[in-house]
């Protein structure tokens, strides 16, 4: 069993390789984004102010998002075949929590996986991103359509949607919020050695064999 984080900016494909990871090899993953999202949907005073942070592209505070990570953490969900850490930690004291909690149940990390990828890459793929407003699935308008359009592949809904923090603007202030406080997480994970960098570029299967070629090097 092997617990890892997906690292990257938006649009890197960190969701796109997490739910690959789930299928091959059974592993659950743990994205904030998902969890803020549905906390978003709630209507929960938390939520609307959640929405709101998400909306701008603004970072969601530690203390809510360590919250969410911690209850799930210790809800006694069963493990599979480790956990993905997708789109957390990302800000330093978010990693110095994560540590803290692999640590109180007894647990580490595998590796960091940083996806590596051109910043005009990242607009095209955000701006022909789709999702599911039902199951979460998501596709994109020219890499990876939906076998027919507007239906989704995994649920069957018809009507599939842009997320509302797609736009240019909340894109730009995503990617600066990824670049002053995400980025130097790559150098707090390389001094403990568990900084592995691939180039994402590449379509999703080539990016997906990359990632899976690092599983190789983890202890087994
Ligand atoms: P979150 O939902 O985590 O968004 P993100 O990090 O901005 O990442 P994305 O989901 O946009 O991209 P991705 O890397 O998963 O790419 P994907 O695979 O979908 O967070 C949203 C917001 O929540 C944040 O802005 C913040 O407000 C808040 N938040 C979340 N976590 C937080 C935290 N820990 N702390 C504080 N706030 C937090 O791919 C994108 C598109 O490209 C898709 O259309 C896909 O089909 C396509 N694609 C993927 N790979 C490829 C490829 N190789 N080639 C071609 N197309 C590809």
């Amino acid at each position: 069993m092997h617990h890892i984080i997906l690292i990257g900016p938006p649009g890197a494909g960190k969701g796109t390789q997490a739910t690959k990871l789930v299928e091959q090899r059974r592993m659950v993953q743990l994205s904030t984004g998902d969890m803020l999202r549905q906390a978003a949907k709630s209507g929960s005073e938390l939520g609307i102010e959640v929405a709101k942070i998400m909306e701008s592209g603004a970072f969601v505070s530690d203390d809510i998002v360590t919250a969410l990570i911690e209850e799930r953490l210790s809800s006694g969900d069963q493990m599979h075949g480790g956990f993905i850490f997708d789109g957390y930690p990302r800000t330093l004291a978010q990693a110095d929590s994560l540590s803290r909690l692999m640590e109180s149940v007894k647990t580490h990390l595998d590796g960091v996986i940083e996806l590596v990828v051109d910043p005009e890459v990242l607009f095209e793929r955000i701006t022909g991103r789709l999702s599911c407003p039902n199951c979460g699935a998501v596709y994109h308008r020219s890499a990876n359509p939906p076998d027919k359009e507007d239906i989704c592949d995994s649920c069957g809904h018809k009507g599939l949607v842009q997320r509302e923090d797609d736009t240019e603007a909340a894109l730009r202030t995503r990617l600066l919020e990824y670049y002053r406080k995400t980025s130097p997480l790559t150098g707090y994970y390389f001094r403990s050695q568990q900084l592995y960098q691939i180039d994402a570029n590449g379509t999703p299967a080539e990016v997906a064999e990359g990632v899976l070629s690092i599983f190789n090097n983890f202890a087994s």
